[in-house]
């Protein structure tokens, strides 16, 4: 069988060198000529713990080759971008549609197309089925679609495409078991085939259970200062009680997904949601409460905004993704606000994305009298050394010691 994966980027290229390492002929297709030059060059396009390993395997194999346009391929795999629209909150599927007609006028009669990309619930219905039918084909005679939505987390991809589960959304069960035979080519976890339906539903599902959950952390924190408690201590006893399992509170909730997929449901069902919405707004407030208490800390200590720091851009640890990522929104908040002068640092970020960024860890803490841990990169907790002498505001909870404050 031959697969073209369409769009790769931090979801389309595991999977398509998955793959091609698994024995399947891929074509790996992406609009980004810069993108693919550096593919085509060897060489990976994002940091990821066993990514390089990954595409030398894919290489070996001989079974992979890139192209700026869509080919004709017995499966299709859509991983494009889905983000939300900013004013309506409903999904924004215009890279899925322009992926999808781009897929259509070379696509032989019978292919599979799936799209991995998440989705809102019912977006294969109004979006995907109305391109096809347009376009003259039909859905079950002249192609069959699917909806396969993954949920790897960036830092521990390469093991999770292996091992987790996943959901295989389809109309007819023969797509779902073809769809099976291809990605049993690496995935030895469990291949659920559903609906297409409840597949979109069950990755928003996922994604919103973890953004409620995390709010309910952040909410205890914000509530626990207030009170005088120390909100790591009391999470760290009550989840000791046998049912009852908090999560960590931090500085906000970035990324591609959790920040995101719960906006689909706001957006589409605006009387009915309330927790959804609520938790995303704790969530989306968690950078300005983390201002606020650095703005007490500087009067409280005569700290001045040039001697305040901010460590780590990235939406998470260890990872070079920095979209939607709580630094980029307080940074937002700070300029909304005129005040401008703090330092940002972040290893594993080489681009330049605010003011006053820099490219050293040494060089960044120099002069420093407060740093406001927003990442707990591998790098700070192995340098702890270097910030004795000042005052951390930790948000985290990855550092320790008499000058660390928490969240
Ligand atoms: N990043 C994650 O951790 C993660 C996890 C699970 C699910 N997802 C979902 O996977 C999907 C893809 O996310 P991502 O993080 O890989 O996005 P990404 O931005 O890293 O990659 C998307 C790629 O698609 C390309 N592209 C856009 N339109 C195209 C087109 N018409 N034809 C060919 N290429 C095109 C872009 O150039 C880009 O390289 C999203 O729906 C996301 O919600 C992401």
């Amino acid at each position: 069988m031959k697969i073209n994966v369409v769009g790769l980027g931090y979801i389309g290229l595991p999977t398509a060198l998955s793959l091609a390492a698994g024995g399947w002929q891929v074509v790996g297709t992406d609009k980004n000529e810069a993108l693919l030059e550096k593919l085509k060059a060897g060489e990976v396009t994002f940091e990821e713990k066993g990514l390089p390993e990954l595409f030398a395997a894919a290489t070996n194999s001989r079974n992979l080759t890139f192209s700026t346009v869509c080919v004709p391929a017995d499966v299709y795999i859509v991983a494009v971008p889905t983000p939300y629209l900013k004013d309506s909150k409903r999904i924004d599927p215009r890279y899925v549609s322009a992926a999808v007609q781009d897929v259509l006028p070379v696509c032989p009669k019978g292919a599979i197309l799936a799209v991995e990309s998440t989705i809102a619930p019912g977006t294969m219905d109004s979006c995907v089925r109305p391109l096809i039918e347009s376009a003259g084909l039909d859905c079950g005679a002249d192609i069959h679609i699917a909806h396969v939505p993954e949920r790897i987390i960036p830092g521990n991809m390469v093991y999770e495409l292996t091992h987790n589960s996943r959901t295989i959304g389809v109309d007819e069960p023969q797509t779902g078991e073809t769809l099976k035979k291809v990605y049993g080519a690496f995935c030895k976890g469990y291949m659920v085939v559903t609906s297409i339906k409840t597949a979109e539903m069950t990755k928003v599902v996922e994604n919103t259970y973890r953004d409620i959950n995390i709010a309910f952390a952040n909410e205890l924190a914000r509530l626990c200062y207030r009170g005088g408690m120390d909100v790591n201590e009391i999470i760290r006893v009550a989840n000791m009680h046998p049912r009852v399992n908090i999560l960590s509170p931090g500085p906000g909730v970035g990324g591609h997904c959790i920040s995101v997929d719960p906006w689909f449901l706001v957006g589409d069902y605006p009387d009915v949601v309330n927790l959804i919405l609520q938790a995303r707004r704790i969530n989306d407030g968690m950078p300005a409460f983390v201002l606020e208490r650095v703005s007490e800390l500087m009067q409280q200590n005569g700290i001045n905004v040039s001697q305040v720091g901010f460590y780590g851009l990235t939406y998470k640890e260890n990872v070079d993704d920095v979209r939607e990522s709580p630094t980029l929104q307080l940074y937002d908040c700070m300029k909304r606000h005129l005040a401008t002068g703090a330092r940002f640092y972040d290893p594993m970020v080489k681009d330049t994305l605010v003011e006053n960024q820099y490219f050293g860890f040494d060089a960044f803490l120099d002069g420093l009298k407060l740093v406001v841990v927003m990442v707990s990169h591998d790098e700070i907790k192995a340098n702890v050394t270097k910030l004795q002498n000042k005052l951390i505001f930790d948000t985290r909870n990855c550092v320790s010691g008499a000058n660390v404050i928490k969240l």
